[in-house]
């Protein structure tokens, strides 16, 4: 069913239908990148700073928990439980999100399998510590198996009588998308006043992030592509699950849009030696933007991303005067994590 492009103010007004918890600073800024533009020869090259959104160093998930802090609320939840892997940005601003709408939260971290990496105590995990999450660090690998140990916990949780929030993807990832309707509305408001239209969005996502941007495309009739560079494969059809996160995102705010597979574009040839582990192209990624522009990319989704959107502009998918955007989705408390990894492929630089 066709119908014709909303104006991004009718677009807030169908987010506007759902409860939300106002957890960051908008609009974020949308920043040129003069010297990296330069660096590379290609389209100028613009990054949305969702990496300041302000909660506990930021990132994606900020929006993302504005709606789901909000359901939680609205079902008299007292208790969130909630995982992923050990340096996970997604618990990180989960437990501050926690912190500021008096909640509690047990967070159950995998390390099995491909969520290894540094678990001693620095970046995320530290912060999750810091704002007062209930941890445990368990075996499980992140996917299906860690998400069973989490309906566990959330089970066991319930048999004491608390009212627990619970990882539920169905409903929680749906909602999550929701929240980046508000972000394509703000790059195409600040794009605007900015004098651009993207030719192209990069962003780091293999779910909600990559969803909630492809439903805002069609919802606003953009002809800005949309690439999810993902961090992670799946062992589901990530293509089709985006596709159904999309759909049941918009039917949430009273657009269906029917979205299909088609309507989303995820890649999975940055994800390097695999998910949590440090690719070469991230760490030139990182390397490249912090020594052009000043901005901190993170090793796992970012600098990933990061890298995708710099292989396309290398392979001349771009003319010069077109503009590209990467949403930065955050993520740097990981790179005091990986800093052993980082430092041993940076290009240290002596004065003459
Ligand atoms: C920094 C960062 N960027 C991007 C993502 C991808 O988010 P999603 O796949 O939920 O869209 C994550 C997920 O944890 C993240 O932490």
């Amino acid at each position: 069913m066709s119908r014709p492009p909303l104006s991004t103010a009718q677009l807030r007004a169908h987010v506007d239908r759902l409860p939300r918890y106002l957890l960051g600073h908008y609009p974020t800024p949308l920043e040129f990148c003069p010297r990296l533009t330069a660096q590379l020869g290609g389209p100028k090259i613009y990054i949305k700073r969702d990496d300041c959104t302000g909660l506990a160093l930021g990132g994606n998930k900020t929006r993302h928990n504005e709606f789901l802090i909000a359901d939680a609320l609205r079902k008299g939840a007292d208790l969130l439980v909630w995982g992923a892997g050990v340096q996970s940005n997604n618990c990180r601003q989960t437990a501050a999100a926690c912190a500021r709408a008096g909640l509690q939260i047990h967070l159950v971290l995998g390390r099995g399998g491909p969520a290894q990496g540094p678990d001693k105590i620095q970046g995320n995990l530290l912060l999750d510590y810091l704002v007062g999450a209930h941890v445990d660090i368990v075996e499980e690998t992140i996917g299906p198996d860690l998400d069973a140990r989490i309906t566990l916990e959330t089970e066991a949780h319930r048999a004491r009588g608390r009212r627990v929030y619970g990882w539920d993807k169905h409903i929680c990832k749906p909602l999550a998308a929701v929240s980046y309707l508000l972000c394509v509305a703000e790059i195409v408001e600040q794009g605007t006043t900015q004098g651009f239209s993207p030719r192209a969005i990069y962003t780091s996502s293999a779910g909600s992030t990559g969803a909630g941007v492809a439903l805002a495309r069609k919802a606003l009739g953009l002809d800005s592509a949309v690439h999810s560079v993902a961090p992670i494969q799946w062992p589901y059809d990530t293509q089709a699950d985006m596709a159904e996160i999309a759909q049941q995102a918009g039917l949430l705010v009273g657009l269906d849009l029917g979205m299909t597979p088609a309507d989303i574009d995820v890649r999975f040839d940055c994800i390097g030696p695999g998910y949590g582990k440090l690719s070469d192209a991230g760490l030139e990624a990182i390397e490249m933007l912090a020594r052009t522009e000043g901005i901190l990319l993170d090793p796992m989704y970012s600098g990933k991303a990061m890298a995708g959107l710099i292989s396309d502009v290398r392979a001349g998918r771009y003319r010069a005067g077109e503009s590209v955007v990467l949403i930065h989705t955050g993520g740097t408390p990981a790179l005091f994590a990986y800093a052993e990894g980082i430092v041993g492929k940076m290009h240290p630089r002596r004065l003459v």
